[in-house]
């Protein structure tokens, strides 16, 4: 029953109704119009014929981009210790998770995961192991540079809890920074697509933090786009109201792209060392 497992969250949906158009759950809501019922409603599907029906659209989007041209490969890993060699990649286009445990991954995964053969008792401790997370124990904590480490200062002294969970997650991304910029060629890129958090009412800038300690491995950073999210489009509507009181509402309606260069100097430092 639950409302929306991609993007979550534990909604529930409160009015279900079967393929066949009998209803499932929410019988007493049926007569209600308001029109967040809209957003609550849902019909159940079966999941291996919409399994099939994205697989076709997805090989026929393959087909017409012509990828079939070259083999491609799929590895799995950490991305603090990438299964790569250095100086062997170069585009890199992701998106991490984001700062202190603000989107439950897990709950989106896990039935892929049980799936795929992972026993249900080990999620938990999966889970603490994702980026991102707030258990802090046995994480080893880096060195920030100036502007990193004073947004870490002001989030800590607002909520300490947070603060330090904060700290995990930018030594995380600290180390799948040095790790992007280990396997990336001299001239290679970095695309990295990150949404920013409100901790305490205070916006923990992850864009400019991330291409602050990028800059600090030797990354350049050209430029940070902004990308605006339509509000009506999320999967996880946002209220028609603006509430600046919901951090959901104030994290979720933009986005960050950073482009991060390894510049070919450091390629010519080689040289002459
Ligand atoms: C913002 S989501 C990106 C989702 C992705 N673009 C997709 O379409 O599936 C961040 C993802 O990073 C994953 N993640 C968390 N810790 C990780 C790690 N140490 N190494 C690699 N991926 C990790 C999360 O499980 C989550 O799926």
């Amino acid at each position: 029953m639950a409302f929306d497992l991609a993007h979550t969250r534990p909604h529930r949906a409160k009015m279900v109704t079967s393929r066949s158009g009998e209803m499932v759950l929410g019988d007493n809501l049926a007569e209600r119009s308001a029109s967040r019922l809209d957003f609550q409603s849902k019909t159940l599907r079966s999941p291996l014929d919409e399994f099939e029906k994205r697989f076709q659209q997805n090989m026929k989007g393959l087909l017409q981009l012509g990828v079939h041209t070259f083999k491609p490969e799929t590895n799995y890993g950490d991305a603090q210790v990438l299964p790569l060699e250095g100086k062997s990649v170069d585009l890199i286009v992701t998106s991490p998770p984001y700062a202190s445990n603000a989107i439950d991954y897990m709950r989106a995964h896990k039935f892929s995961l049980v799936w795929m053969g992972h026993a249900v008792d080990d999620l938990s401790m999966r889970r603490s192991k994702y980026i991102g997370g707030e258990t802090v124990a046995d994480v080893e904590i880096e060195q920030f540079p100036s502007q990193t480490a004073t947004i870490l200062g002001e989030v800590t002294a607002l909520d300490r809890k947070k603060g330090v969970a904060l700290r995990r997650y930018y030594s995380e991304m600290t180390r799948v920074l040095s790790e992007m910029f280990r396997v990336l060629k001299y001239g290679g890129t970095s695309v990295v697509v990150v949404g920013s958090s409100i901790l305490r009412g205070r916006d923990t800038e992850t864009q400019n933090c991330l291409a602050e300690i990028g800059q600090s491995i030797g990354f350049e950073v050209p430029k940070i786009g902004i990308r605006h999210l339509d509000r009506n489009r999320r999967m996880m509507p946002a209220g028609s109201k603006i509430n600046l009181d919901s951090q959901i509402q104030q994290r979720m309606h933009e986005e960050y792209v950073i482009g991060f260069y390894k510049p070919q100097s450091h390629n010519d430092l080689d040289k002459a060392l």
